[in-house]
């Protein structure tokens, strides 16, 4: 007779063989993509197949974002818009995942969309266990299933996503946040700051195929820290040193505890991008006190100043709101101050939108009109396009090197990639020249025009090394 355990393998992996294909979609930010990348891994290792057409799919899943009411519109709308399926094929399952369904959580079956699960950032390994108790829940008629448990230990250590676009790849260091600024919903999404070991992050990076530049995320990355005192800037050095990435960036520090022996090993390494994105949210100090976001205007401008004492070509970007709780006119021409004073290369920028769970939400009015948060917000917007027009202008007839990542997205004659400082620029083909020879390479571009998003240039050379 044989052995029950090698039956029962035997039968797991039949039933793994014939399992249905999934289509998954991301909203939100990066660290939303990295995770889909996860929950595509998970779900392949247990023998359901990946499919990017909808009416294929018999299991369709959504990783949502919660971040402001129109991230919840945009979802609530794709639901609707699927629900055809369902009723084409009862046995599809339609499942809720990210930041939206942590927050929501059984909230969405009330909501008379047709929705089979919902489940939180930590709980994507019970995912397969999920999506087959989902079907037969249906068959039994029953309500949806929700898993929502956030954890303080999860990092999905072992997993190795793959979110490749191209030469370039996302790789997730730490998951959730601390900071708790009173706007913010992320901390009661992804629960609390967790930092990933940094063999497995050097690992992932090293089984990266054709990648030539990683970015880095977490929700503040200074704050990560590995066994007490392994920080952000011993992560880096250990990527630089271990691995032959050739450009490193890193999405988002925080301006109120911003290392500056990061600037140092940034103004030292080459092959460490000389780009920052450091979120000001708003240039009044009375309103980043009402934000808790731990520093003052004078002190956002002084760091500022320190970066740029360091490396006066870095790339700056930032994220801006309008209209936060008691934002008067005089607060908002602070912004508007800051703005022009920094300079920055780009911005997103955005109105408030007050949001569960948060302290705002709680303790202070939303009291700013939604037509005056959008007068600012166009005014705000207005007043960077102008200033990202103007600093891409200043590079006409400068040389860079660019990191090419592909097609353009307007023309197959072109290509695409972006400088050391995070600027995009797109050049023609060279005659002679093909796209997969130039991918993932860097080469050197003669800056010849611009827009406020984009540089246009020339190829000069092709194949520069970085040492
Ligand atoms: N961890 C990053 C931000 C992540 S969220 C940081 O600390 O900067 C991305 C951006 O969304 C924020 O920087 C903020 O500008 C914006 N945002 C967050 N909550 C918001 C809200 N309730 N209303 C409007 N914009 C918000
Ligand atoms: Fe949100 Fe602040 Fe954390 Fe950024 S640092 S994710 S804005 S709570
Ligand atoms: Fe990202 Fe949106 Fe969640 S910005 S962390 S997916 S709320």
């Amino acid at each position: 007779m044989r052995n029950e355990a090698v039956v029962k393998d035997e039968v797991k992996a039949k039933v793994k063989a014939t399992r249905g294909k999934f289509h998954l979609e991301s909203y939100g930010c990066q660290m939303n993509l990295y995770d889909s990348g996860l929950v595509a891994s998970i779900l392949k290792n247990e023998g359901y197949q990946p499919t990017d057409s909808v009416e294929e799919a018999e299991i369709l899943l959504l990783n949502t974002c919660s971040i402001r009411e129109k991230a919840y519109e945009r979802v609530y709308g794709r639901i609707e818009s699927l629900a055809h399926l369902r009723r084409k094929n009862p046995h599809t399952i339609i499942g809720v995942l990210g930041c939206m369904a942590q927050s929501l959580g059984k909230e969405f079956f009330s909501s008379g969309l047709p929705i089979d699960f919902t489940a939180g950032p930590d709980n994507y390994r019970l995912l397969p266990d999920l999506i087959e108790s989902a079907s037969s829940n249906r068959e039994q008629s029953q309500t949806g299933l929700s898993l929502l448990h956030l954890s303080r230990s999860e990092t999905y250590d072992e997993l190795r996503p793959s979110v490749v676009t191209g030469c370039t790849s996302f790789v997730t260091i730490m998951r959730g946040c601390d900071n708790f600024c009173s706007f913010c919903v992320v901390p009661y999404t992804r629960g609390r700051e967790r930092s990933r070991s940094p063999y497995s992050i050097v690992d992932e990076i090293s089984s990266l195929p054709n990648v030539s530049e990683v970015t880095l995320l977490g929700q503040n990355v200074n704050s990560y820290c590995w066994k007490e005192n392994f920080h952000f800037h011993d992560l880096v050095e250990l990527i630089l040193k271990e691995t032959d990435i050739q450009r490193i960036r890193f999405t988002s520090p925080h301006p109120k505890d911003f290392p500056e022996e990061l600037l140092d090993l940034m103004a030292r390494e080459k092959r460490f991008c000389k780009q920052i994105h450091l979120p000001l949210q708003s240039g009044s100090s009375s309103v980043l006190r009402r934000m808790k976001r731990g520093y003052t205007q004078e002190e956002y401008l002084s760091l500022v100043e320190l970066i740029r004492s360091k490396m006066p070509f870095v790339g700056l970007s930032s994220d801006i709101i309008t209209g936060f709780c008691g934002e008067t006119e005089e607060d908002f021409q602070d912004t508007l101050s800051v703005v022009e004073q920094v300079g920055f290369d780009t911005a997103y920028m955005f109105r408030y939108s007050e949001r569960k769970n948060t302290s705002a939400a709680k303790y202070l009015k939303d009291d700013v009109p939604e037509d005056v948060k959008l007068i600012r917000l166009q005014q705000l917007i207005q007043e960077q396009q102008k200033m990202s027009a103007l600093k891409n202008r200043l590079v006409k007839g400068k040389k860079f090197e660019v990191l090419v990542e592909g097609y353009s997205r307007r023309s197959q004659s072109s290509m695409t990639g972006r400088t050391d400082s995070g600027k995009t620029v797109v050049f023609p083909l060279e005659e002679g020249h093909q796209p997969e020879d130039l991918t993932g390479k860097l080469v050197q571009v003669e800056i010849e025009g611009s827009t406020s998003a984009t540089l246009h240039g020339r190829e000069l050379t092709t194949c520069l090394k970085i040492t």
